[in-house]
């Protein structure tokens, strides 16, 4: 038969055509997806999925929302691509108005690319040029993306085996993890330790020519560690007393996953700059970064560009996702949240391979753990990454429930649902969870 013939599609075809012709970077779910609306996906057998993953914390307004969907058809008519520098237009011009009046504080131009990594790379670059200084701080366990740059910034050797050397002059300071941080382990709650050591990596490590300290105000992929509620304004001292930026990544947690547009508003803080993707239009591929007036001035002509950044059909999705975002999205997540809050911190009560839940809004975290041995340097029961496996697994193929599998140790279920789930599917999730820990455990 001829590989260009058209066969039946099946989720094994397109595993086959997988195995095929891309490139063996990632091991999937298992689910190809045929269709999507609102917290569902439907694979090729028909099988629909509650999915609280939205494809990695994307989907905030739900899969093929209708505002969004209608607005990138009315874009697609009109024009598809102007390169946003050289023929100017009303989508971006609009987005970049309405990022100006939804971020915090004096946050007012942006620069649009196509990823988050891509974001990172921008603000690092614009960092470099405001402060005319070279050196960047950022955290053990954080994720910034995978690109040479980016990936300099990322705190995770997994990441990084085999693709070094990336950038130089970076340097790592401990993260906000209090469930495992040596200082807080005797303690009751956090002693702020993370955010001092900032301050002693910069005074041993660094030459002192700053130009920037990034952190995520909840980490992601480092596994939904949230940090306590003066850290984030610390950091932020820290930078500035050293002449340099905070450049804040809200590339996971912005646009309303953790209940409010921003992470950063929780903690009552204004980034020097802010990155931004995933969910800024509901999964059309965008990316931006923002600054005050005064930093992003300090970029000029020629200084950086993207030919795709700045698409006007994700620029006017963009626009729908944040019209639709606003229109109730946002108050929904912080109900919904709360309650899941609540009914995790129930399991973790109950069950004793919960180790400790955490989150904001709807980006909730289940740490697992082996509660028989002590994890690492003796603090807390050790990871069991075994065991958030198999608890995926099953919620996959008993429950038909797709939840994410991260975090540093591999031992966090995810929940990051598109933020329109309902709580009778919120109650299905929890249920099925405890159902998958007790026929794991
Ligand atoms: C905080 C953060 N920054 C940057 C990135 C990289 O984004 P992208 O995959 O769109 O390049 C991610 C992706 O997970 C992220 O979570």
């Amino acid at each position: 038969m001829s590989k260009h013939q058209p066969q039946e599609l099946t989720n094994e075809r397109i595993e086959a055509q997988y195995d095929e012709y891309l490139m063996p970077i990632w091991k999937s779910l298992n689910v190809p997806l045929r269709r999507a609306a609102g917290c569902t996906v439907e694979d090729f057998d028909g099988t629909e999925y509650l999915d609280v993953f939205s494809g990695i914390s994307v989907t905030n307004v739900g899969h093929r929302n209708d505002r969004v969907v209608e607005a990138a058809k009315d874009q697609l008519d009109e024009f598809v691509h102007g390169c946003s520098y050289v023929h100017p237009n009303k989508p971006v011009a609009d987005l970049a108005e309405r990022i100006a009046e939804i971020t915090p504080g004096d946050l007012q131009k942006t620069f649009f690319c196509n990823s988050g990594t891509e974001a990172v790379e921008g603000a690092i670059k614009l960092a470099r040029k405001y402060t005319g200084s070279k050196e960047v701080v950022a955290l053990e366990m954080a994720f910034h993306g995978r690109t040479l740059g980016s990936l300099a910034l990322t705190g995770n050797k997994a990441y990084k085996d085999g693709m070094t050397p990336t950038i130089n002059n970076v340097t790592h300071a401990s993260a906000p993890y209090s469930y495992r941080c040596q200082s807080c382990a005797d303690e009751d709650g956090c002693t702020g330790q993370c955010a001092t050591d900032i301050e002693q990596v910069i005074n041993t490590h660094t030459a002192d020519d700053l130009a920037a300290i990034i952190v995520e105000p909840v980490m992601g992929e480092g596994g939904i560690v949230v940090p306590s509620e003066d850290w984030l304004a610390r950091v932020r001292d820290v930078a500035h007393d050293h002449g340099a930026l905070l450049v804040v990544d809200e590339v996971q947690t912005g646009y309303g996953r953790t209940g409010e547009m921003w992470a950063s508003e929780h903690f009552d803080v204004v980034p020097d700059i802010l990155t931004q993707a995933k969910g800024i239009a509901n999964g059309l591929p965008l990316g931006a970064l923002t600054a005050s007036a005064e930093v992003a001035d300090s970029f000029g002509a020629g200084d950086h560009l993207s030919t795709f950044g700045g698409n006007p059909v994700t620029c006017a999705a963009s626009l729908a996702t944040i019209d639709a975002l606003q229109d109730g999205i946002l108050d929904h997540t912080r109900t919904e949240g709360e309650w899941l809050s609540d009914r995790l911190m129930e399991l973790e009560e109950q069950y004793d391979v919960v180790g400790e839940t955490r989150g904001l809004g709807l980006m909730q975290g289940v740490e697992l753990v082996d509660p028989t041995t002590t994890g690492p340097a003796g603090i807390a029961p050790a990871p069991d990454s075994e065991l958030a496996k198999a608890v995926g697994t099953h919620l996959r193929e008993s429950s038909q429930i797709i939840m994410g599998v991260g975090g540093f140790h591999k031992n966090v279920m995810r929940f990051q649902p598109p933020l329109t789930i309902s709580r009778e599917q919120l109650e299905r999730t929890v249920d099925s969870l405890e159902q998958a820990i007790q026929a794991n455990t």
